[in-house]
């Protein structure tokens, strides 16, 4: 029986119950498919922080690099200075683990959870592709004259050759493998940030390698207005970092809202970190009352790269019954108990199991 070796970080605000019934449907998933999940869990976040002054540990940090994934529920707490867990936590997993691929489907289950009139589930099937180490996130920022009148504030945006071309060449091999419309979309802003002249030209050059695939090229501003307005003009896109971030809120609207939308950050090959894409809501921790669809969709994630790709279709299919059947109704937070989520997805799931 294969095991996978799987680090845990709950995290803030509402990432420890998502994650909990996300590891509930992983687990249910093991027995069902015949796999077993060695689960570490770790206490990092910011009330660990403001306990003991500890962020992630080399040691503990080293430990995760020899697992096959690291599932996160969510970071972020207003109680501490901005960015520091942040930087702490998924910064430090996302550069240190070079997790240079952030790749986000967005894709409508229901019609009904669409806010969209008139789209439904075959309008709104895409992935973004966003590059995911360099940019205005590459974390190089500086102050002079600070708290002066004449204060000088800066971030550079960094693009390497190499980052560039990494995340547009796994843009391409997922359009192929998709096979859907074989298209990738280009969104940036190079008419703007003419750094991003280097997106333009690496695409270009890439794309004359999969001739069976259409490129296609928005800048972000329009591609925000394409994606509400015609969302079935996409497949794959990829864009840099700071616009990948932005889209895939606005993309997790489209399909249901942010208690539906998963996402891996990936290394192809190496440990790779799955996380529901929304953020800790502070104001609905410890209430029972958040959804934990994105977050057991990103442990369906989590089983599909770690090799159980039956078990991880399943939860997925499940989920997409229980949308279509009615059970679930919205993914808005208090339209289920958090645990009752899980409890119907176990259920339904062993069900899916007991007539195979
Ligand atoms: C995300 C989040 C993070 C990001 C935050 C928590 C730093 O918004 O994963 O989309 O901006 O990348
Ligand atoms: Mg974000």
């Amino acid at each position: 029986m294969a095991q996978h070796d799987i680090a845990i970080i709950g995290g803030d605000g509402i990432g420890p119950e998502v994650t909990r019934e996300a590891m509930k449907v992983a687990d249910a998933a093991a027995e069902v498919f015949g796999f077993s999940l060695k689960k570490t869990e770790y206490p990092f976040g910011s009330q660990h922080f403001l306990d003991t002054g500890e962020i992630w540990p080399d040691a503990q940090f080293e430990e995760t690099k020899q697992m096959k994934a690291l599932f996160l529920g969510a970071i972020g707490d207003p109680r501490l200075e901005v960015g520091k867990i942040e930087y702490g936590i998924i910064a430090k997993a996302r550069f240190e683990l070079d997790l240079y691929i952030n790749l986000r489907p967005i894709k409508l289950y229901d019609e009904r959870l669409c806010p969209l009139k008139g789209k439904g589930p075959d309008d709104v099937d895409m992935v973004i592709i966003r590059e995911n180490t360099e940019d205005a996130y590459a974390g190089m920022h500086g102050f002079c004259h600070k708290g002066q009148h004449h204060e000088v504030a800066t971030q550079t945006m960094v693009y390497t050759r190499e980052g560039v071309e990494r995340a547009i060449r796994y843009a391409f091999e997922l359009a192929r493998k998709r096979n859907k419309r074989k298209q990738v979309t280009l969104i940036d802003k190079a008419n703007a940030v003419r750094a991003q002249d280097i997106w333009t030209r690496v695409f270009a050059i890439v794309a004359a390698e999969y001739e069976d695939i259409k490129t296609d090229h928005a800048y972000i501003d329009a591609a925000c207005m394409w994606m509400v307005k015609n969302p079935e003009w996409f497949d794959v896109a990829v864009t840099p970092n700071l616009f990948g971030d932005i889209i895939t809120d606005l993309g997790a609207m489209v399909q249901g809202g942010m208690g539906i939308a998963a996402s891996g950050n990936l290394h192809p090959g190496q440990v790779s970190l799955f996380e529901p894409i929304h953020g800790s809501a502070p104001k609905h921790a410890g209430k029972n009352l958040a959804s934990p669809v994105a977050a057991i969709l990103a442990a369906s994630m989590m089983l599909d790269y770690v090799g159980e790709s039956t078990a991880s279709a399943a939860i997925e299919s499940t989920v997409v019954e229980l949308f279509k059947s009615g059970q679930l109704k919205a993914v808005t937070t208090g339209a289920h108990p958090t645990n009752e989520v899980g409890d119907m997805v176990v259920s339904a799931l062993r069900k899916v199991g007991a007539s195979v």
